[in-house]
């Protein structure tokens, strides 16, 4: 009979307090963009959801699926009012997909999404990609992007924080990365490490080249290289990290050129050449 109870009290908990959930699901509940981004971001790959090559490789798109993914980056940059007609390619369009949303400011915006869904987390993890949908709702040449969701093992809201901003700011692109930096912690083979022994992961895709958010960097420059280039007048890249509540509590906004330790790095920030993170700088302070 207890048993019996139990069972039934499990059967109601997987059912009320689980609830199977979609990432489609965000598009039809959101009422803004940073609600929408805030629903996908639970959905991010967990740490150590790769503890071996293997289980890596599983989650990594094959060659045909890593161009087909470029390919659509830069179809969702080139839309301008028509969201719905992007083809995906076979090879990917049981993992990706794209749909307009509309924000409550009425701003409409073309969401590339990962529809596949495992054990309530993506399926992969490749990303998630916002522009505007009408270019004329594009006031900046900016870039935003997240290359560290979830906390612990990430940076944070900076998912939240970059779409806030992007919204704001009538930016081009936000791109977000699908997987917490430490999904994998095996060391990555592009970059090797700091100080202490420590390496870094995998799947940080700021030290990383095998990450689907490089492919996707890449493919947005490009496509910024072909509509005007990137005058560092007008036009940016910006990567939001957030380390503050451990390594650097007093700081409240901390400006990088993304650079070295070296003098040519720090001459970015030294010599009178204009540059947007000094811009931002004068703005800021
Ligand atoms: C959407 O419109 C833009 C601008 O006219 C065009 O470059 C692009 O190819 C179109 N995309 C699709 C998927 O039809
Ligand atoms: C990659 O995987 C897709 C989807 O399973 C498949 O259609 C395609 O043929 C594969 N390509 C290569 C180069 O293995």
């Amino acid at each position: 009979m207890w048993l019996n109870q139990l069972s039934k009290f499990a059967l109601l908990a997987a059912q009320y307090l689980v609830p199977s959930r979609s990432t489609s699901t965000c598009l039809s509940t959101s009422t803004t963009l940073e609600h929408l981004i805030d629903c996908f971001h639970p959905f991010t790959v967990p740490e150590r959801k790769y503890p071996d090559y293997p289980s890596y490789d599983a989650a990594q798109p094959n060659a045909t699926q890593r161009q087909a993914w470029s390919d659509v980056i830069t179809a969702v940059l080139n839309v301008d009012g028509n969201c719905s007609s992007i083809f995906i390619p076979p090879s990917i369009n049981t993992i990706i997909s794209v749909a307009p949303f509309t924000d409550s400011s009425g701003t409409a915006f073309c969401v590339l999404y990962e529809s596949s869904v495992e054990s309530g987390h993506y399926a992969k993890g490749w990303g998630l990609f916002v522009v505007p949908e009408l270019r004329a709702d594009v006031s900046r040449s900016i870039h935003f992007s997240a290359p560290h969701p979830g906390w612990p093992g990430g940076d944070g809201d900076t998912p939240q924080q970059a779409a806030s901003l992007f919204k704001a700011t009538g930016a081009k692109s936000l791109l977000i990365t699908g997987r917490k930096r430490t999904a994998s912690i095996l060391p990555s083979d592009c970059v090797t490490s700091s100080q202490g022994g420590q390496h870094y992961y995998m799947t940080d895709p700021t030290h990383s080249i095998r990450e689907p958010f490089f492919d996707a960097n890449l493919a947005i420059i490009a496509w910024q290289n072909e509509n005007g280039g990137c005058p560092a007048t007008s036009c940016a890249f910006i990567q939001m990290h957030g380390k503050a509540r451990t390594t650097c509590a007093s700081e409240q906004v901390f400006l990088s050129a993304g650079l070295g330790r070296g003098k040519a790095s720090i001459a970015w920030y030294t010599d009178d050449v204009d540059r947007p993170v000094k811009r931002l700088k004068t703005q800021l302070i």
